[in-house]
């Protein structure tokens, strides 16, 4: 405690008759039991303080009893002096207890280790996300190069250049989401990831791998199974001798990589204008699952795919002869739906924090 008590004592008993001096020591005083408060951090220490400044044989007490000395004008002055002293020191001490009790002032360096650990709440990837990530990851680790492509495209590349011209049949499976312009070309937002083939052979010659994923859109009335957005992620390969017994071995190693254990795979015929021939993969898991498209056991559709058609490296400028390739385009939101038991395709953009919170 900083207050110099003796030595106020000393000076009130020699010089309380001049009367200045205990102004000045009332003033030191005052300033001594503020500081001593500001530092106290528990009740026992505050009941030694209020003993110090406000009990019976506190300085403040032996002031007002020596009081009698003085003349009645002078008591009168010092007296009122030191009672405006007194109540602040009153004061002083119901705040500084007031603070204690309700546990302000020690809460700084306080710790109850009895008091259960606030979890703290983390974060974690998105279902989709993590799908997305996982089929990549898959792809690179057999050499796939990640490419990314617009989402608002060309006409041409859309369409035209992969063999859908406009009046094609074709056409109508994709429910298109048209842009205005005022430009000749016509833009929209991508159907699916394929038109990233023809803007990537332009540019880049084979022998190469690449995978494109990426958002598309439709114009779609939605239900459980279809959304007016989606992922894709496209693949490329291209070199020589390339064959779809070569897709049929990697897409095994990919599907088996997604869902840990073995896939089934088959192919089955199908037609797509970019490709010949043209096939649609299902795969069937062994393993039971929860869901209704899992319990049936059955080969689930996850893609459509096939041998590059002559057509497009004709557009691109490829010597047709010496470059073959396979083309595929997956479904994102078919894989993570197959993964994780999921029914509906619209849980995934509903941002329904208990199917969330749920992977
Ligand atoms: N783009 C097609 C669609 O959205 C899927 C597709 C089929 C992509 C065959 C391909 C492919 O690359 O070869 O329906």
């Amino acid at each position: 405690m900083v207050c110099g008590l003796k030595k106020w004592v000393f000076y009130s008993k020699i010089n309380y008759r001049s009367g200045k001096k205990h102004i000045m020591d009332l003033k030191q005083l005052k300033k001594d039991a503020e500081i001593g408060i500001s530092l106290i951090k528990n009740t026992s220490d505050l009941e030694k303080w209020r003993i110090k400044y406000l009990g019976r044989k506190s300085v403040l007490s032996l002031f007002f009893n020596s009081l009698s000395e003085l003349s009645l004008k002078e008591k009168k002055k010092q007296g009122q002096k030191a009672n405006a002293i007194r109540q602040l020191f009153s004061s002083l001490y119901k705040k500084r207890k007031n603070d204690l009790e309700s546990n302000l002032s020690f809460s700084s360096n306080f710790i109850d280790i009895t008091q259960p650990g606030e979890k703290i709440r983390q974060g974690h990837l998105h279902p989709l996300t993590s799908t997305l990530s996982d089929i990549t990851n898959s792809f690179q680790k057999m050499g796939f190069s990640i490419i990314e492509g617009p989402e608002i495209e060309t006409e041409y590349y859309n369409f035209d250049a992969l063999n859908i011209p406009a009046g094609h049949p074709a056409r109508e499976m994709f429910d298109t989401l048209w842009l205005r312009s005022n430009n000749k070309d016509k833009f929209l937002l991508r159907t699916h990831t394929s038109p990233m083939q023809v803007r990537f052979m332009e540019t880049n010659q084979p022998p190469f791998r690449i995978i494109v994923p990426g958002k598309c859109f439709r114009y779609e009335a939605t239900d459980a199974s279809h959304e007016i957005q989606f992922h894709q992620i496209e693949g490329l390969m291209v070199g020589e001798n390339i064959s779809l017994s070569n897709f049929k071995a990697i897409i095994e190693e990919v599907v088996k990589d997604i869902f840990k254990h073995k896939v089934l795979v088959r192919f089955r015929p199908s037609y797509f204008p970019f490709v010949s021939p043209g096939v649609e993969v299902d795969i069937k898991l062994k393993q039971k699952g929860r869901s209704k498209i899992q319990d049936a056991n059955e080969w689930l559709e996850i893609m459509g795919a096939g041998m590059v058609h002559p057509d497009l490296f004709k557009r691109v400028g490829y010597v047709t002869n010496r470059w073959q390739g396979f083309a595929f385009g997956l479904g994102v939101e078919r894989i993570a739906m197959i993964k994780y038991h999921i029914d509906d395709i619209r849980l995934f953009f509903s941002s329904d924090i208990r199917f969330l919170e749920q992977f």
